[in-house]
């Protein structure tokens, strides 16, 4: 078992990751005191895998519970979701001395988590995170919320958990697309921070392709350390925090042109970081042996860095929207040699022309 601790003061928690963790919920939630009514709120097919465990282990440890199922899919990460989830809770009777378990991936962890940050002016929440991209991610750092049909995470608050649960062993269900997927953050992490991270992942991407618990625990400790370090730094995202869109600027752009349906998040992020390494080279800041290495890495996992077909002037438009543009221009990270990041500020049209996506 590995224990970290994100420390924000009164809002400090722990992050346990192990193997099997998930019929302890119970008997962790009553350790740090939590009370009344368990909600637990997951979406229908995390349900089906792992509801009746999450549920058993809270009843044993002597909560009454309730599942609040909400539908699969980002498309579903919405005021109309969200408002059936208050529906839920009014109806079960959660009031201030209840919590809730948000069980499953990063939709279902931002959703559920931005219930509990609202609900009666805010209850206390767990995250127990099932996919690879939630459990080195989305599950750490306090960011919940929705989407707005003009944009993706636009509604939400800062909101820290009391508890991080990561069982590992919950990837074994987990589909090889949806892994991929999480490896694009992972990677992230050491192309902005951690040279011998990087390196770790360079050399035993093998074993953690293939599931080696070992090898996953390592690099969900790893990611989840970085990040913490990272929030605990500047939680607001007043400036430290935004090294961790790294990829998401251009990513999350093709992600909306896409329609949230062609690619999912990490998918996106890995062409994202493709691009925002090409232009950390046009500005000097690597080397093509640099890009050449984070790319073959990104490819290595299984992921593509082709760039899909796209309008140029939807895609400004969209690069335009991102919540980090101010007066026109947008913060971008970018990657200094491997294992540090840059900051610097250009227009939507300056970034076509340095990724090379413009000649
Ligand atoms: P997701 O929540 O949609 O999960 C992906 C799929 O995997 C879903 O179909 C889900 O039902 C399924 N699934 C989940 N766990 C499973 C398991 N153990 N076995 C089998 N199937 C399982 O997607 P995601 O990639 O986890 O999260 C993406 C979301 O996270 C996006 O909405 C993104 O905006 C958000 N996000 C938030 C933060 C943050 O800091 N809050 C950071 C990154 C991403
Ligand atoms: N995923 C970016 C953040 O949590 O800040």
């Amino acid at each position: 078992m590995s224990v970290l601790t994100v420390s924000l003061a009164e809002n400090s928690y722990d992050i346990v990751i192990e193997h099997g963790s998930l019929p302890t919920i119970g008997e962790r939630c009553a350790a740090l005191s939590l009370s009344g009514l368990a909600a637990v709120v997951t979406n229908s097919t995390v349900s089906a895998l792992y509801g009746g465990i999450v549920q058993e282990s809270l009843k044993t440890a002597g909560f009454n519970t309730v599942l609040v199922e909400i539908p699969d899919g980002e498309e579903y990460k919405n005021s109309a979701t969200l408002n059936n989830v208050y529906d839920a809770l009014l109806d079960a009777g959660v009031d201030r001395s209840s919590f809730i378990v948000a069980l499953g991936g990063g939709v279902v962890g931002d959703l559920a988590g931005y219930a509990a940050a609202t609900w009666l002016r805010g209850i206390p929440f767990v995250q127990v995170p099932t996919t690879l991209l939630s459990q080195v991610d989305s599950s750490v750092g306090g960011k919940t919320g929705i989407d707005h049909p003009l944009g993706k995470n636009l509604i939400g608050a800062f909101y820290q958990p009391k508890l991080v649960l990561i069982d590992v062993a919950t990837l074994d269900t987990l589909d090889v697309r949806q892994f991929r997927a999480g490896m694009a953050e992972v990677i992230k992490y050491g192309v902005i921070i951690d040279l011998p991270f990087f390196n770790y992942l360079e050399s035993n991407l093998d074993k953690i392709m293939d599931k080696d618990t070992d090898a996953l625990v390592a690099i969900i400790h790893r990611s989840c350390e970085l990040k913490a370090q990272v929030v605990e730094l500047d939680e607001k995202e007043s400036g430290l925090r935004a090294i961790l869109n790294y990829g998401h600027t251009l990513g999350h752009a093709f992600e909306s042109l896409s329609g949230y349906s062609g690619m999912v998040h990490g998918e996106a992020v890995a062409i994202g970081m493709a691009l925002a390494a090409r232009v950390s080279e046009a500005r000097g800041l690597c080397s093509s042996e640099d890009v050449r290495r984070i790319v073959s890495l990104i490819e290595r996992c299984g992921l593509s860095v082709s760039v899909p077909e796209f309008e140029r002037e939807k895609l400004l438009k969209s690069i335009a929207t991102d919540k980090k543009v101010k007066g026109g221009s947008i913060t971008f990270i970018c990657n200094s040699g491997i294992g540090a990041y840059a900051m610097s500020k250009h227009t939507p049209e300056e970034l076509l022309q340095l990724s090379g996506l413009e000649a």
